[in-house]
């Protein structure tokens, strides 16, 4: 009988989520060595940050770090500095995203936000120290050479940056209302959440030496799952409550759904999910886990 058919203590289970659960495990024991801090003075800024970082995240962006790099051959020790590295850069956007001058949200994965229980003033800190360190993991990796550690920075840089997250997020906040054009809608999901995702798939393609084609074939996979994936947490936002969804919800001045209804929220979800998994055929034969993530991906409840 296979390993994963009773990853459990002898429970069945469905292999995908013995390979998510034990993976996971993983990325938490490794972000645990990369955030121990023993300089007495900063003891609660570390605090802070650990409070957040093992709150119960999915760890998607790093899983998907890590299925990528299986086509490729990577093995997920070769990938660990870069998964971690998304995992603290999402980390940092979320107690950046609840802080009260953005979403002024209370609640996160069913605890009380980061600024709640340290301080604006701590939280803000928290998240940039995330930021910066996940820069650090990366080019401090003995494992990769140079010139992947510089593309793979500088593209993480890029989709955090202006022209990434920090953009998408700014548009957010100061654009978003009911009556958008779609235009605008369309940048702040690319931005603020697409770009994170596709960058996960696309810097473990550069250290897995992937052709051209096959980088591409990964963007407009991940470029698609990332859209759905925004409209899906936009859909828990009217349609979820906090208690099950775990984070402040309705938050959004303007989101898919506000702007077009349920039924065409998900109609137009299935469209991104299907040209998501058109766009991997080039991996026929060795695409299962990416389909697999990405179903169960669009069918969260929190
Ligand atoms: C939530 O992301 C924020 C969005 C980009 C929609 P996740 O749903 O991946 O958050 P966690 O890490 O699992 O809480
Ligand atoms: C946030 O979008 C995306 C980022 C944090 C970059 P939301 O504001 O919709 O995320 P949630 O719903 O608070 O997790
Ligand atoms: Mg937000
Ligand atoms: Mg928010
Ligand atoms: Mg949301």
């Amino acid at each position: 009988m296979p390993y994963a058919a009773f990853c459990m203590k002898g429970v069945r289970m469905d292999p995908m989520l013995c390979y998510i659960r034990e993976n996971t495990e993983f990325i938490d024991r490794k972000l645990q060595e990369y955030m121990t801090n023993r300089t007495p003075l900063l003891k609660v800024l570390q605090e802070s940050i650990n409070y957040t970082l093992f709150s119960g995240g999915k760890r998607i962006r790093p899983l998907f770090c890590f299925i990528v790099g299986e086509l490729f051959d990577l093995s997920r020790e070769k990938l660990t500095s870069l998964a971690c590295a998304v995992e603290m850069i999402h980390t940092a956007s979320l107690i950046m995203d609840d802080l009260p001058h953005m979403d002024n949200a209370t609640t996160r994965r069913g605890k009380p936000a980061n600024h709640v229980i340290y301080g604006q003033d701590v939280a803000a800190l928290a998240s940039i120290g995330l930021l910066t360190r996940a820069y650090e993991v990366v080019l401090n990796d003995p494992g990769l050479p140079d010139e992947k550690k510089s593309k793979v920075v500088s593209k993480l840089a890029n989709v955090v940056g202006i022209d990434g997250m920090v953009g998408g997020q700014f548009v957010d906040l100061k654009f978003s209302n009911k009556s958008m054009e779609h235009a605008t809608l369309d940048y702040i999901h690319t931005h603020k959440t697409a770009v994170l995702f596709a960058a996960s798939g696309t810097t473990t393609a550069i250290i897995g030496d992937a052709t051209e084609a096959e980088v591409q074939a990964l963007e407009v996979y991940a470029n698609n799952i990332g859209f759905a994936f925004q409209i899906a947490d936009d859909l828990l936002d009217v349609l979820g409550d906090t208690k099950e969804v775990g984070k402040t919800l309705k938050r959004d001045s303007g989101n898919f759904v506000v702007l077009h209804g349920v039924e065409k929220s998900k109609q137009v979800l299935q469209e991104h999910a299907s040209r998501a998994t058109e766009a991997i055929q080039l991996f026929q034969g060795k695409n299962d886990k990416l389909i697999a993530l990405g179903q169960m991906l669009l069918k969260r409840k929190s």
